[in-house]
C-alpha cells in the first residue's frame, strides 16, 4: 500500500514523500476499509501541507492529504450491515484519502450513483457540499431581497459551480476572473451573466458602472488578500463579505475595512463546519451532490489524472494559471477493485 505523507508544514513538492508497505489497515466495529480509486488535489489540501503564515505546526507524526475520493469497500467491520465488500463509494470527511487505503465511519461512505464515472465520483461532496453552504450562507446575507452578488475566482470549480446555480435560481450574479482569456470562458459558459477580468485596470469602475446606486449586497470571495479591500468599498451599505478561500499571497487589516461606517458584515464559510449540522440535513446536501454527479457531471471538471506515485507533477499542474478543472490522483484498479461506473 502507498501514502503520500509529510512530517512537517512546507513547500509541498518538498516536504510530501512516497511511502510503501505490505501491511493495510482493518476497521473496526462501525467502520469500512476502502480501496481509493481517485482523490483530488484541492487548494484547501495544499493549505493543509504548507500551512499558513503564523499557523503553527499541529500535531506530530506523519500525516497524509486529502479530504475525499472515491474508492471500493474492500472490507467491512463489526456492525457494518449498509455497505459490503465490492460497492463503488465517495468519501468524506476522510483524512487521508491521498493512500491507497483508507479506514472511514461507515456512513461517511456514499454510494455512488450508477451511471456516474469514478472520476466524477471522486470530486462529488466537497465542491457541491461547500456550494451548498455557500447558498445557505448567501441567501441569509440577502434577507430574503433580490440583491446583486458579485463573485471572486468565478473560473474555479468551485465558481462555476456557483454560476450554474445562479443561473438555475434566477440570482443576479457579477464574476471577477483575474486574465482576459478566463473572462472569455466565462463569457461563453454564462452569457447571461456579467464577467469583469480583474486584469483591467478600471475593473472596479466596471462594476460600479453596472451596480450603480444599489451597490453589491454580498460578495463571495476566496482570493482574499489586498482585492478585500476593494471588494468591501463595492459593497452596498449593510452588505455582507462572505470569505471562504484565500488564493492570494497577500493580506488586509480588518480596521483597512469600512465596517463601522458603512455597517458591513464579514463572515467565514468553511466545509470542515459541514459535520456540525445535524444528519438530516446533511443526508439532503448528500442527496443534492448524488444529483448534481448523475445529471451535470460537466460542472465537476477533471483537469487531468495522475498515478498517486506522480503527486508532484500533479501538485505543480493543480498550481498552473488557467487550468480548468480539478487535478486527480489515481490508483490502478486491479482485479478486486469491484466494478467499474455502471
Ligand atoms: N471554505 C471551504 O470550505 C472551501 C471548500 C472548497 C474550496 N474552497 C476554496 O475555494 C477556492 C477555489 O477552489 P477550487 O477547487 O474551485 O479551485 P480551482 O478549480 O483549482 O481553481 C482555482 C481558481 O482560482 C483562480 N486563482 C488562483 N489564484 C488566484 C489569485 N491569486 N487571484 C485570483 N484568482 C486566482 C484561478 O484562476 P486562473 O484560471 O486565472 O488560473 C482558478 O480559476 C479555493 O480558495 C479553495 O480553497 C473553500
Amino acid at each position: 500500500m502507498r501514502t503520500v505523507e509529510y512530517t512537517r508544514h512546507g513547500e509541498a513538492a518538498q516536504v510530501l514523500t512516497l511511502r510503501e508497505e505490505a501491511r493495510r489497515p482493518t476497521p473496526g466495529s462501525g467502520e469500512v476499509l476502502v480501496r481509493m480509486l481517485v482523490r483530488p488535489i484541492h487548494p484547501g489540501d495544499l493549505i493543509g501541507v504548507e500551512g499558513l503564515p503564523g499557523q503553527p505546526e499541529q500535531q506530530s507524526g506523519a500525516r497524509t492529504p486529502g479530504v475525499e475520493g472515491m474508492g471500493v469497500v474492500k472490507s467491512v467491520g463489526a456492525d457494518v450491515r449498509t455497505l459490503r465488500p465490492g460497492r463503488r463509494v465517495a468519501v468524506f470527511p476522510a483524512p487521508g484519502t491521498w493512500s491507497d487505503f483508507v479506514v472511514i465511519p461507515a456512513d461517511l461512505a456514499v454510494p455512488v450513483p450508477d451511471g456516474v464515472s469514478d472520476e466524477t465520483a471522486a470530486l462529488m461532496l466537497v465542491n457541491p457540499l461547500t456550494l451548498r453552504m455557500l447558498y445557505r450562507a448567501m441567501k441569509k446575507a440577502l434577507h430574503g431581497q433580490t440583491g446583486l452578488v458579485l463573485q471572486t475566482a468565478a473560473g474555479s470549480s468551485i465558481g462555476r459551480l456557483v454560476s450554474a446555480a445562479a443561473v438555475r435560481h434566477g440570482l443576479q450574479l457579477i464574476n471577477l476572473v483575474r486574465s482576459t482569456s478566463g473572462a472569455e470562458k466565462m463569457r461563453t459558459l454564462y452569457p447571461s451573466q456579467l464577467t469583469i477580468a480583474t486584469c483591467d485596470d478600471d475593473w472596479r469602475e466596471q462594476v460600479r458602472r453596472h451596480v450603480g446606486e444599489r451597490g453589491v449586497q454580498v460578495v463571495l470571495d476566496c482570493v482574499g488578500g489586498s482585492m478585500t479591500q476593494d471588494l468591501a468599498e463595492l459593497l452596498a451599505d449593510g452588505g455582507t463579505l462572505i470569505s471562504y478561500g484565500h488564493l492570494s499571497s497577500g493580506t488586509t487589516s480588518l480596521e483597512a475595512l469600512p465596517l463601522i461606517a458603512r455597517e458591513l458584515t464579514v463572515r467565514g464559510v468553511s466545509i470542515l463546519h459541514w459535520m456540525s449540522r445535524a444528519p438530516r440535513k446533511r443526508a439532503e446536501d448528500v442527496a443534492f451532490a448524488q444529483d448534481l454527479a448523475q445529471n451535470t457531471p460537466d460542472l465537476l471538471d477533471v483537469a487531468a489524472s495522475y498515478d498517486l506515485a506522480d503527486f508532484k507533477a500533479a501538485i505543480e499542474h493543480a498550481r498552473r494559471p488557467a487550468k480548468s478543472g480539478t487535478v486527480l490522483l489515481t490508483t490502478p484498479r486491479t482485479a478486486d477493485s469491484g466494478h467499474g461506473a455502471a
